[in-house]
């Protein structure tokens, strides 16, 4: 008798478990969203996902498109480089994952068309944090570090919030 007692008491304690699993927010899980710059695995795997998805658009050398800063002929911005001369490394980086995922319009809240597509179909969150380390790896030691400053500013705001 005890014993049943115990199995069912452990099978609901399971159930509860992966139904608060399968509840939790996705904000939990992005907001712990971390790039792996110095993991070379991560990196390599980003290299590939970026010259498949990215490269067309953000440039095979991260330079982006030509006079990026002015809108083109058809309203649109053009793919800004992912370069230290562009302003990715200006963003924190859950920014850079949840703009990647779901695209600028549904990240700002706002109508704001662009040609930025959102890979929330075609890429795993794994795959986007590695094309977005991938990114990070290319740039100067100077840009990382306040790129990392950028993110921990980020960090003590979400805390805060
Ligand atoms: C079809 C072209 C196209 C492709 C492919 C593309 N992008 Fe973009 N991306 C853009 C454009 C255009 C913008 C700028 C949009 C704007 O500001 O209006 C942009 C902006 C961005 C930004 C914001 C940069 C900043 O400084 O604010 C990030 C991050 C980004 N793209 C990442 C990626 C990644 C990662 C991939 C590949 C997985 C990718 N993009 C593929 C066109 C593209």
């Amino acid at each position: 008798m005890k014993r049943s007692y115990l199995v069912l008491g452990s099978v609901a304690v399971i159930a509860l478990g992966l139904a608060y699993l399968v509840t939790l927010p996705t904000e939990t899980a992005e907001a712990s969203i971390a790039l792996k710059p110095n993991e070379p695995a991560v990196v390599s795997l980003g290299k590939q996902v970026y010259a498949q998805n990215c490269a067309s658009c953000h440039g095979v050398a991260l330079e982006g498109q030509a006079n990026w800063r002015q809108r083109g002929n058809d309203g649109y911005m053009p793919a800004p480089p992912h370069d230290e001369t562009g302003h990715t490394w200006h963003h924190p980086d859950t920014y850079l994952f949840l703009m990647t995922k779901y695209g600028i319009e549904k990240m700002i809240g706002k109508t704001y068309p662009n040609n930025m597509p959102a890979y929330e179909d075609e890429l795993s969150d794994d795959e986007i944090i590695a094309v977005l380390s991938f990114i990070k790896s290319t740039w100067p030691n100077i840009v990382k570090r306040q790129h990392d400053q950028i993110n921990a500013r980020a960090n003590a705001q979400s805390k805060e919030s």
